[in-house]
């Protein structure tokens, strides 16, 4: 399972890191770092609330 990160979409709202701050890391603005993040075996339940979290739809679960 891996997170698409959307960083242009990203408005610094934070709330995927009070999810999961191991899995949603921000820079010192606060908003999310680029890249796709790797979701481990175990986290997929943090991982998704994190997602689910962002109100400006700057994150997207893939399967692969
Ligand atoms: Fe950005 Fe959404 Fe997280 S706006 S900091 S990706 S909650």
């Amino acid at each position: 399972m891996r997170i698409i990160v959307q960083k242009a979409k990203c408005q610094g709202h934070a709330r995927c890191a009070a999810q999961a701050p191991d899995i949603f890391k921000l820079d010192n603005d606060g908003y999310i770092l680029p890249g796709d993040i790797e979701v481990a075996e175990g986290e997929e339940l943090p991982a998704s609330r994190g997602v689910r979290s962002c109100p400006e739809r700057a994150l997207e679960l893939t399967p692969t």
